[in-house]
């Protein structure tokens, strides 16, 4: 597929105004996207975990603008948890604009955007991914009423398409289990325009893996995403991390089909830590890791010793530490958080969540 493919069609049907809801879920990377080039192209392939609770739901109400009205601007109301939030009009009409090209038929409605998060918003989590990836899950239900003859495995990928538009690593949000962006040499379907989902058989050991998000830190981060992707222009270690993106891809590519955990963890955590040193040797540097970042991962290493389960950690771009580990270990991980854990977290504040199946239509 090219992006001229994904061009919509003149829509055949009459559509004046209807309302659609998707619910979509956030994802948690193994192998990093950090580096890209123009219109969103990551740098390196990138491999995440499709998460199952937390989410964003959108509901998109949608009605045919008179005439003599489309055309000229992008006409849309934004709520968020129900209340008018001016401050994402910009990034709204910042995505409508990239992917207007894609979707000619924009400026002939006037959209209602009412979108909520299921976790709390200012948790530091990141919810482009799922809020992205919400709409443009509902964009595509308009474009599926117009043309109702698209297959559903174009549905997805265009919306996987759409949704890397608005922000890169919601690419990786429409479908579940494990999702990989970017081309590479072991899966040939995988593209740079959108996510697909692993496509080899996943070992049992890692179904049902478990993602407990420790909210460290709930602030807003002090460098956004989008400042450290192009920091890495220029990166004294950009080429080298690239090519290193790569083969980790590669071989948890083998160590998910055989169940390797040992392996498993290894690549995800210096995958987590290769992040940060990026972070840490740019020009400006920065640190998004907090002092009990630190104090969690050391007491994680400390509980792998001692009990030789199957616990690591994962970072995305802020200070919050995300806790792998299989589903026949949560009871006891779940006592470790409790017992040693909480006291690191931001008001005691942690969220258990788990792979999940992607994105679900709640009503259209
Ligand atoms: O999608 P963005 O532009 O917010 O970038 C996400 C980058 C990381 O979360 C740090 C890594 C990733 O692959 O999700």
């Amino acid at each position: 597929m090219t992006e001229n493919d994904f061009v919509s069609p003149a829509g055949t049907g009459d559509l004046r105004e209807g309302a659609v809801t998707w619910k979509s879920p956030s994802n948690i990377a193994l192998v990093k996207y950090w580096g890209k080039k123009e219109n969103q192209i990551p740098a390196n392939p990138s491999i995440s975990f499709t998460l199952d609770h937390c989410a964003t739901t959108t509901t998109l109400g949608y009605a045919k603008r008179k005439e003599e009205q489309s055309g000229e601007y992008f006409s849309f109301d934004l709520l968020f948890e129900g209340k008018p939030k001016p401050e994402f009009r910009s990034k709204i009409i910042k995505f409508f604009e990239r992917i207007e090209k894609y979707m000619p038929f924009l400026k002939d409605y006037h959209f209602s955007i009412d979108t909520s998060n299921s976790f709390p918003h200012s948790s530091g989590i990141a919810s482009s991914a799922s809020g992205m990836s919400a709409l443009a899950l509902c964009l595509m239900s308009v474009e599926k009423s117009l043309n109702p003859e698209m297959s559903d495995e174009f549905f997805n990928q265009k919306a996987s398409f759409l949704a890397r538009l608005g922000s890169g690593s919601a690419c990786r949000s429409v479908e579940g289990e494990i999702v990989v962006w970017g081309t590479n040499d072991c899966m040939l379907k995988a593209s740079d325009l959108y996510g697909i989902k692993f496509s080899y058989e996943l070992h049992p050991v890692f179904r049902n893996y478990q993602d407990t998000i420790l909210l460290v830190d709930k602030g807003q981060k002090q460098v956004s995403s989008s400042v450290g992707h192009n920091l890495m222009h220029g990166h004294p270690f950009a080429e080298r991390r690239f090519k290193q993106a790569t083969e980790n891809l590669s071989d948890l590519t083998t160590v998910l089909q055989a169940g390797d955990q040992k392996a498993f963890i290894a690549i995800v955590e210096s995958e987590a830590l290769t992040l940060h040193a990026m972070m840490m040797t740019s020009l400006p540097y920065f640190i998004l890791m907090k002092p009990n970042t630190l104090h969690i991962i050391n007491k994680i290493w400390q509980f792998r010793s001692e009990t030789k389960l199957h616990l690591c950690f994962t970072l995305d771009a802020g200070a919050n530490v995300h806790l792998l580990y299989p589903e026949n270990e949560k009871n006891e991980v779940l006592e470790f958080v409790k017992n040693e854990l909480v006291a690191y977290c931001e008001n005691g504040q942690y969220i258990c969540d788990q792979i999940g199946l992607g994105a679900s239509l709640m009503k259209n």
